[in-house]
């Protein structure tokens, strides 16, 4: 067992959570939900990776949310930080350890199409990984060649978009497409971006997507829109931007997660 396990173990005591999220930036309220029974910053658990990107806190906080025990990752590191696709690898192998099944990942994307405009949801039915690297590069068996043509789970996705009905939030659905940033896009890759099939762009959860599906768990994963892509409104983007309007997003996100949570997850 890994230390980080050990922890954890300890630390969770008889609380038994299935479901794991990860929260990305600006979009850490959803921690405040949960009745926490165990929390530390991922500085302090062995092996966590820390960011140092302002808006991403990284800390964990395993509880209860509307009585159903899960296990919150908010923040998270990105491949751009180190040129590390697999900078979330011991978190992801740590959840799957402690029986966790479902993982759901969370982001802050920008949007190629009007009808998603900032402050909407979308849920991610699939990917485009455009930054062209993988976090299973250097796995040295044959479980590296991890399929992902139902990579989205299709059960979760219509379990999310049901409780996005009952919750009264739209919810928009489209494919990811992954840019390494930490550079925005330029106008011209928004418009080939568009040209090949992707409604959201952002820059990260794709690897992390396929560290968990390597790991065998249940994956869904929901882009919070906050903005138009590069050149699609004439300002230029930034940072400063996206942590303003993810909490918009973010709440709509959080109503329909905890809808999700409270009535709980198919089998
Ligand atoms: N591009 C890439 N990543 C993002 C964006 C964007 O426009 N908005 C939020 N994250």
């Amino acid at each position: 067992m890994s230390a980080a396990q050990a922890m954890l173990r300890e630390g969770l005591g008889t609380l038994a959570p299935r479901l794991a999220i990860v929260l990305g930036s600006g979009l850490g309220t959803l921690v405040d939900a949960v009745e926490p029974v165990f929390r530390r910053s991922y500085a302090d658990i062995p092996g966590f990776p820390v960011s140092a990107v302002s808006g991403h806190a990284g800390e964990l906080v395993a509880g209860r949310l509307a009585g159903v025990p899960v296990v919150m990752l908010s923040g998270r590191v990105h491949y751009y930080e180190r040129g590390d696709a697999k900078a979330m690898q011991a978190p992801i192998e740590t959840l799957k350890a402690l029986g966790i099944t479902d993982l759901f990942l969370t982001n802050s994307a920008g949007s190629l199409r009007e009808d998603l405009p900032p402050g909407s949801v979308m849920l991610i039915t699939d990917h485009i990984n455009y930054a062209g690297t993988s976090p299973l590069i250097g796995v040295d068996s044959d479980s590296r060649f991890v399929g992902l043509t139902t990579a989205y789970d299709a059960g979760l996705r219509a379990a999310m978009t049901a409780a996005a009905g009952r919750a009264g939030v739209p919810l928009g659905a489209g494919v990811y497409m992954w840019f390494s940033g930490p550079n925005f896009e330029t106008p011209a890759e928004i418009r080939m971006a568009r040209i090949l099939g992707a409604d959201a762009v952002g820059m990260s959860t794709v690897p992390e997507v396929i560290l968990a599906r390597h790991a065998g768990l249940r994956v869904a994963a929901a882009s919070v829109i906050t903005n138009f892509g590069a050149g699609m409104t004439g300002g230029e983007l930034s940072h400063a931007e996206t942590k303003d309007m993810a909490p918009i997003g973010g709440k709509r996100l959080a109503a329909i997660l905890t809808e999700l949570i409270r009535s709980g997850l198919p089998d």
